[in-house]
């Protein structure tokens, strides 16, 4: 026979367990109640503690319903409680819902410069071939921008470029060319630097612009002659205007190379069978170079009877317009943001 008072109890406990679960809103208050119920100084576990009160041949039988009514509780609050965290998660998926159809927020970002690209290629390719990068003054002084270079004061080569003065002795150099004779002053050969950097001239129209950028370059160690320089630009046409693009010698004339030449490359454009860029010619003009007068070596300090070397110097903006097909050179000091966004993914 089941013990009456235990029964009754049973049914209370469970009318109480329903009531109470009815307005449960949160695991958290679920959890409580839990153990309000189940815990080990729980309802039922208190129950449990009156079966010493129990004649003992009914013990068996009391504690059968009394873990029956465990299994129940604990069945009622599992349910219960997977029914709380499925609104709960709903909650949190309504809270945290994103609309990803609404415009993002973005950072507006610049791009780099034609000209910055074009400079960082160039030190890129040549790095590669050991050289490395020196940078000199844009306030040069006469001497390293045209004596040293072996072009003296009366000398008709200075009419070629219009300086701009800062004193007599002063001036905004008008190449690249000054730093070859800092670096040589400086530095035994073997040398093979880069020298790129802002030049400035007299000069404004559509194709010159009184500021622009040059890239320098200086070979010179024993034996060093015109065909490592034929060899070097090859290398560089290769890379920067692509594979299968040449060059070609032209005579010239600078007063710190001797022999002087003009470099050409055949034409990216139309493959050297003549176009608008090269104007029919399959060629086009890229830079200035030649082998390091000997005049120029002596007055560095370096004896050219045992040294010899090379030299070229080129204008950034010329490649840049050039290898992005830009037809004005304005454009690359007006600062034209919509002009400017188009080199993002070069
Ligand atoms: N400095 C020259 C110019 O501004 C370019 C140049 C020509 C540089 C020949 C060189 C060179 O190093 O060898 O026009």
């Amino acid at each position: 026979m089941q013990d009456k008072s235990i029964v009754d109890r049973i049914e209370e406990l469970k009318s109480k367990i329903e009531e109470s679960v009815k307005d449960l809103k949160s695991s958290k208050s679920l959890y409580e109640l839990k153990s309000k119920f189940l815990g080990r100084t729980g309802e039922i576990s208190d129950l449990m503690k009156c079966m010493r009160d129990i004649p003992k041949e009914k013990r068996p039988e009391a504690g059968k319903i009394i873990n029956a009514l465990r299994d129940w509780a604990e069945e009622r609050f599992g349910i219960i409680e997977s029914v709380i965290k499925l609104s709960e998660l709903k909650e949190q998926y309504k809270n945290e819902a994103i609309d990803v159809t609404l415009p993002g927020n973005t950072n507006p970002t610049g791009a780099y410069h034609p000209n910055t690209l074009i400079r960082r290629e160039l030190i890129s390719v040549f790095a590669g071939m050991g050289f490395t990068v020196y940078e000199g003054p844009e306030i040069e002084n006469d001497y390293y921008n045209f004596t040293a270079l072996n072009t003296p004061k009366d000398h008709p080569a200075r009419d070629m470029q219009d300086t701009f003065y800062v004193t007599n002795d002063l001036l905004l150099r008008t190449q690249t060319s000054a730093g070859q004779i800092r670096v040589m002053e400086k530095q035994a050969p073997p040398i093979k630097i880069l020298s790129p950097g802002k030049v400035f001239r007299s000069d404004d129209d559509a194709t010159h612009s009184p500021m622009f950028s040059q890239m320098e370059g200086l070979v010179v160690d024993k034996g060093i002659t015109l065909c490592d320089l034929k060899g070097m630009l090859d290398e560089f046409a290769a890379k920067i205007f692509g594979s299968g693009v040449k060059t070609r010698l032209r005579p010239s004339y600078f007063p710190f190379t001797e022999p002087s030449v003009e470099v050409d490359v055949s034409c990216f454009e139309c493959g050297g069978k003549g176009c608008k860029l090269c104007k029919g010619t399959g060629w086009i003009e890229v830079l200035g170079a030649g082998m390091v007068n000997r005049h120029v070596l002596e007055g560095c300090g370096v004896d050219p009877d045992v040294y010899s070397g090379f030299a070229f110097g080129m204008g950034i903006e010329r490649i840049a317009m050039l290898k992005y097909g830009i037809n004005n050179m304005k454009l690359l000091f007006e600062g034209d943001v919509k002009f400017l966004r188009q080199f993002k993914m070069a």
